[in-house]
């Protein structure tokens, strides 16, 4: 039988996912990508999910990276085959459709840093630490960290990172935006449910807009991104949500939005 990693609840809205491998830091191996993959998958067909939180059991780790005692025994092939589960569930996450936040309780490294990065927004605790050590392993990261980290904080704070290998703490992390903010540790649950729930308010059509467009400008250029922004901005006038939205604050109150 397999082991439960991954551990999900929806209420109004919300969607929590907890990573549970305590033992391990829980650290991703293809169990708990599965059964993210599985819970993310679950996130998207379901229309009473509004917004998703992402965080680690215990108050040690988010995702202390990929299982290094599991990639380790791979050969070329079976690597690229996690390799694709991995940056696949990242893709899914940043291509849900609907608001994913991190709510970093501790050590983001590697895989972990990686998946943080994956969401839409992140909040860390003030006992978070940021990293990519996998130059220590003589490797490097490989579901996605490279190439979104970079486009988050920039080329040269990318490359000291993951070329030295030396995490940062949460302050460094939200100083060089990699996180939005940082709390204390014992509000980190308080305050990523707090914003979850004021999103899952929100109208999901025009959130999933805003995330089209902004993650694929990172795609695309100037022209294109304006031309998809507009032709996002036009379709939302079609949608009961744009009725309602107008029309409440017209009326003084406030809207419901439906996602229609
Ligand atoms: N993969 C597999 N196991 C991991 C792991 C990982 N990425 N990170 C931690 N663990 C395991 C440890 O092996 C240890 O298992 P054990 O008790 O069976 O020996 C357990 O989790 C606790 O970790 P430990 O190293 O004892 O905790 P610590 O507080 O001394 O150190 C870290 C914490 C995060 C600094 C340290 O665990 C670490 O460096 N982890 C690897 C980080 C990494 O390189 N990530 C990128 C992987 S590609």
């Amino acid at each position: 039988m397999t082991d439960t990693f991954v551990r999900t609840s929806i209420e109004n809205g919300v969607m929590n996912i907890t990573i549970d491998r305590q033992e391990k830091l829980n650290a991703l191996n293809i169990e708990v990508v599965a059964q993210l993959q599985a819970a993310i998958d679950v996130a998207a067909s379901q229309n009473d999910v509004r917004c998703v939180i992402i965080t680690g059991a215990g108050n040690k780790a988010f995702v202390a990276g990929a299982d290094i005692a599991e990639i380790r025994k791979l050969d070329k092939e079976q690597m690229r085959t996690i390799t694709a589960l991995g940056s696949g569930l990242m893709s899914s996450i940043e291509n849900l459709g609907k608001p994913v936040i991190a709510a970093i309780n501790g050590y983001a490294l590697g895989g972990g840093c990686e998946l943080a990065l994956a969401c839409h927004i992140r909040i860390a605790s003030d006992t978070a630490n940021l990293g990519f050590p996998e130059i220590q392993l003589g490797l490097m990261p490989g579901y996605g960290g490279t190439q979104r980290l970079s486009r988050l904080i920039g080329q040269g704070r990318s490359l000291e990172m993951i070329l030295t290998g030396k995490p940062i703490n949460a302050d460094q992390a939200v100083s060089c935006g990699l996180v939005n903010q940082v709390v204390e540790a014992g509000e980190l649950s308080n305050a990523s449910g707090k914003l979850a729930a004021s999103l899952a308010r929100s109208a999901p059509i025009a959130m999933k807009s805003i995330l089209e467009a902004v993650i694929s400008g990172s795609d695309n250029n100037l022209a294109q991104g304006l031309e998809l922004e507009a032709d996002l901005f036009v379709a939302l006038c079609e949608t009961n949500d744009m009725r309602e939205g107008t029309a409440a604050f017209l009326e003084k109150r406030k809207p419901e939005f439906k996602g229609s």
